[in-house]
């Protein structure tokens, strides 16, 4: 029994999984937009709420099952895309693929991934979905979405959450830009940092550096991993209207979601536009530290939009009951970004695994108890405010 195994929540994999990497990896992952309010305002919105159970309701068996698009999965939870995923493990996105496909739970590659939309789609071919960041070039963006398609991705998560690349006061002070690497300036101290973290800095030295693959195509030919990166950030599109959103619909036949959207109003113009879901999401704090917590947008996007639009939901969930909240609040589906990335960093294969079995089982055990056999029995009535 290895300590993934040990691990009984998805913090003491978040334990793990920080001795694991250097600190300015870490920081990296936790540090959030400027002062790192808006991770802490995702999470502690779900304090904000209790379960309130039913009693002698038969929850023999509990089934955490969801059609999404034609396809039932097992879960109420799937994947949200984390970029760059490589730096907190070597092939985690890869990881992270085979994971979700042996759990039934879809998989959403980041559009800055290591590993390339092809190679992730070989590994799970029924629970990729693609994550599109649009490119500066219009070209670099459609072939993206050719690829894409060409690999046998059924759903597309359109972002559209980050007009500029965001700004961490911790990240900040350590001074590395993970999209561009250490400067001269910061080099000693994250040598001894690495130093002192022996397995992760085996993994990124036989990685070569960890290149962006995904990025690898469009960048000059013969690009170095850090050339590749600079291109990503160079390509960055700080121009996206909604005219960017009707060009994509009109290109993407299959599924199509909107992600990081926090306004009703903005939810509805993106059904408007053509989505057939959106995702409530604040990037995981990652965008901006003044923000109210994802489960208080998803709260007012369900209040302000209407029953009738399908809404996902991220930031924040840590536990089974943070599922039920969420879904009780009006989320269909819900994705864990850093949950899983704890899981899969801490152990690899083994901890991805682990991260998404302890959400699985606490979920279907906190159904149970609240009288719930099937998600669509969680109803708003299984929630309450909790006291100030
Ligand atoms: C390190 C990191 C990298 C991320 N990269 C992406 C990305 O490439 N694309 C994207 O749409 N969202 C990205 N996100 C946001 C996640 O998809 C998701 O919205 C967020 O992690 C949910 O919050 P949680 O971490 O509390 O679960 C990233 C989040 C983190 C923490």
């Amino acid at each position: 029994m290895t300590a993934v195994d040990r691990a009984v929540n998805i913090e003491g994999l978040r334990r793990l999984a920080l001795r694991r990497m250097p600190r300015f990896v870490g920081d990296y992952l936790e540090g959030g937009a400027g002062d790192g309010g808006g991770i802490r305002s995702n999470v502690n919105a779900f304090r904000q709420y209790k379960l309130q159970p039913r009693a002698l309701a038969d929850v023999t068996p509990v089934d955490t099952s969801v059609e999404l698009f034609g396809r039932k999965y097992a879960s109420l939870f799937g994947i949200s895309p984390v970029g760059i995923a490589g730096i907190y493990r070597r092939f985690a996105d890869e990881l992270l693929a085979e994971a979700a496909r042996d759990a039934n739970i879809p998989f959403v590659l980041s559009g800055a991934s290591h590993a390339t939309i092809e190679t992730v789609a070989r590994v799970a071919p029924d629970h990729t979905w693609y994550q599109l960041y649009g490119a500066h070039t219009p070209e670099v963006t459609d072939r993206m979405l050719g690829r894409a398609r060409d690999a046998g991705v059924k759903v597309l998560v359109y972002t559209v959450d980050y007009p500029l690349q965001p700004r961490s006061e911790v990240v900040s002070r350590t001074g590395v830009s993970m999209a561009t690497g250490p400067t001269i300036r910061t080099f000693p101290k994250l040598f001894l940092d690495a130093l002192v973290h022996p397995f992760w800095t085996a993994d990124y030295l036989r990685s070569g550096g960890m290149k962006l693959e995904s990025w690898t195509a469009y960048a000059p030919p013969g690009s170095s991993a850090k050339q590749v990166s600079a291109y990503y950030v160079q390509n960055w599109n700080n121009a996206q209207t909604w005219r960017d959103l009707d060009r994509i619909r009109s290109l993407w036949k299959g599924p199509m979601i909107v992600k990081g959207l926090v306004h009703p109003d903005d939810a509805l113009r993106a059904v408007q536009a053509g989505a057939d879901a959106v995702t409530i999401s604040n990037h995981g704090g990652n965008k901006l530290d003044c923000m109210q917590g994802a489960l208080d947008s998803l709260a007012q996007v369900r209040a302000g939009a209407g029953k009738d639009i399908r809404v996902f939901f991220d930031g924040g969930i840590r536990r089974g009951s943070d599922l039920i909240v969420a879904k009780a609040i009006g989320a269909d589906f819900c994705f864990t970004g850093r949950a899983t990335i704890y899981g899969v960093a801490a152990g690899g294969l083994r901890g991805a695994k682990r991260a998404i079995d302890i959400l699985q089982s606490d979920l279907a055990y906190t159904m149970a108890m609240i009288g719930c056999r099937t998600v669509v029995d969680i109803t708003r009535d299984h929630v309450i405010a909790a006291r100030p």
